[in-house]
């Protein structure tokens, strides 16, 4: 786990900034101790085999790094009390860092998102500032006060706290690293309730 928090660290280097300068600061000074057991539900476990395997001709250095880990991570479904059921079975999480994450930390949260094709994860606001890396899938991203974008693997996305986004998927799942930093509770969470 060390590792692949180091190289976390190495690719949010690249994006300057307050944000990033803190999340790699929390990735440096872990020790890579994990507290949760290896879990990958099927449909994500399906979908990773793919992202894996896609013959992309200059993959993100991040992918080589998801692969050698694999065996390792806790992911899980979107918890049903936070994001209605029929959105939440296409979305799948890894906590990496953070107060629930496979190595503790109490001032960020950082991991990876899974979203399925051909799916849409409405907006959505949370008091917490985010970072986006894309490291596979070109979805569509929208933010409040921008026009939505497509952002192809190696995008950095910011979403400063309570600014409400969206994510839509095509033909390709999405695979990011998400980060979030400040008021990092989910009691500020909302979403809207359909696409
Ligand atoms: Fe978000």
């Amino acid at each position: 786990m060390k590792r692949v928090l180091q190289a976390l660290a190495d690719s949010l280097e690249a994006q300057s900034g307050s944000m990033t300068a803190a999340l790699c600061d929390a990735l440096r000074r872990s020790k890579g101790d994990t507290h949760l057991p290896p879990c990958e539900p099927p449909p994500a476990g399906r979908m990773l085999d793919q992202i894996l395997a896609t013959g992309n001709p200059d993959p993100h250095p991040l992918l080589a790094e998801v692969a050698r880990s694999r065996e390792t991570l806790a992911w899980y479904g979107a918890r049903p009390e936070r994001i209605p059921e029929a959105i939440g079975a296409r979305l799948f999480f890894v906590e990496l860092l953070g107060p629930d994450g496979m190595v503790f930390c109490d001032r960020c949260r950082l991991g990876l998102l899974l979203q399925m094709p051909e799916s849409h994860y409405p907006e959505h606001a949370h008091a917490a500032d985010e970072l986006y890396l894309v490291l596979s899938g070109t979805a569509e991203w929208r933010s409040e006060g921008s026009e939505p974008a497509l952002r192809p693997p190696g995008s950095f996305i910011h979403h400063p706290g309570r600014q409400r986004h969206a994510m839509t998927t095509q033909e390709e799942a999405l695979l990011a690293v998400w980060a979030w930093t400040g008021d990092i509770g989910f009691e500020s969470y909302s979403i809207e309730a359909g696409p």
